[in-house]
């Protein structure tokens, strides 16, 4: 199968474009340099070139507390990004996996979200993700939509900078203070394991909308703890509320998803969390930073 991965400098295809290849797929990697989701012309241009058999697009922009400030970035990238992609890939006739979030929920649910449920965002990144969700849904309907949550990954986040867990063990060994969000429940999920799962699933013609995390639940500042009791570091860390934080945009206070669809498949393969981050501490390679609050 031929695949072109679109947001290949990104942190999730870092992991995926080795897993697609190791699969036995053909792998295009585009990289921002190469195609520009928000213009349906390179869009067409680069798709066109390369022929694929399906596309995944990762491509995103997802700074959640300046898309407050700067909406019309999120939207062309999160919105009309994936239209201009559904347009080229139905007439390739190519299914096309877009990655969407956690976030097009409100959280208000106040139990783990499955694919059925009326999405509800409270952001504007969130409802940008749902625009595109349902342009794609409008126009192409061989698509796979996934749902992720909270992703870390050996190449850190290319929008936001880096990642969670490589920001906690930079600020612990710095011996710095810390304090991490205790009032937003979510899944940490691994982008190895995500990219394991989403091989498995586009192997299928299964199309639609799925949620794809680690098993577990839990808060940042949980996630923060564990993160240090792996990895035998102690330091000063204490609990602080998303208001505390700082945060210009509203999050989610409980935004944990449910397998759901993955399971009726009986092809959910996503670990639990604590097994992904022990994974990933293990062979964790790449050390990143940036500030807290645009991590979480
Ligand atoms: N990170 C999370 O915690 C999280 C949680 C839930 C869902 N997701 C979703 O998962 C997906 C992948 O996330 P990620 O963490 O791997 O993202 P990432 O590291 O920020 O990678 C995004 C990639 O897309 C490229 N890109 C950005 N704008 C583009 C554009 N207009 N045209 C073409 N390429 C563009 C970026 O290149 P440049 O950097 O060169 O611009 C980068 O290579 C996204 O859809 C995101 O919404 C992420």
């Amino acid at each position: 199968m031929r695949v072109v991965v679109i947001g290949a400098t990104g942190q999730l295809a870092h992991d995926l474009m080795p897993a697609l290849a190791a699969a036995g797929s053909e792998v295009i990697g585009a990289r921002h340099g190469d195609i520009e989701v928000t213009d349906l012309e390179s869009v067409r241009a680069s798709l066109v070139a390369a022929r694929p058999q399906i596309v995944i697009n990762t491509a995103a922009y997802h700074k959640v507390d300046d898309v407050e400030e700067t909406p019309a970035r999120a939207f062309a990238v999160n919105a009309v990004g994936p239209r201009n992609l559904a347009l080229v890939c139905r007439d390739l006739q190519a299914p096309l996996v877009h990655l969407s979030t956690d976030y097009v929920f409100s959280g208000r649910k106040g139990r783990p979200y499955v694919e059925s449920d009326a999405v509800d965002p409270v952001n504007l990144y969130g409802i940008s993700k749902v625009a595109g969700e349902m342009a794609l849904r409008y126009l192409w309907p061989q698509h796979f939509i996934v749902r992720s949550s909270g992703l870390y990954g050996s190449a850190g986040s290319s929008g936001k900078g880096g990642n969670f867990v490589e920001l906690m063990l930079q600020l612990a060994r710095a011996g710095r203070s810390i304090r991490v969000v205790n009032d937003q429940r979510l899944t940490p999920t691994s982008t190895r394991a995500l990219a394991t799962q989403i091989v498995a699933l586009i192997g299928t013609e299964a199309y639609g909308t799925y949620h794809a995390t680690c098993q577990g639940e839990c808060t940042w500042y949980d996630f923060a703890a564990e993160i240090f009791r792996r990895s035998g570091l102690n330091p000063e860390v204490a609990p602080q509320t998303t208001a505390e934080s700082g945060a210009r945009a509203i999050r989610p206070a409980y935004s944990v998803l449910e397998n759901a669809h993955l399971q009726g498949l009986g092809m959910d393969l996503m670990p639990f969390w604590q097994d992904a981050l022990v994974t990933y501490l293990q062979e964790r390679v790449v050390q990143r930073s940036q500030p807290i609050d645009s991590l979480a």
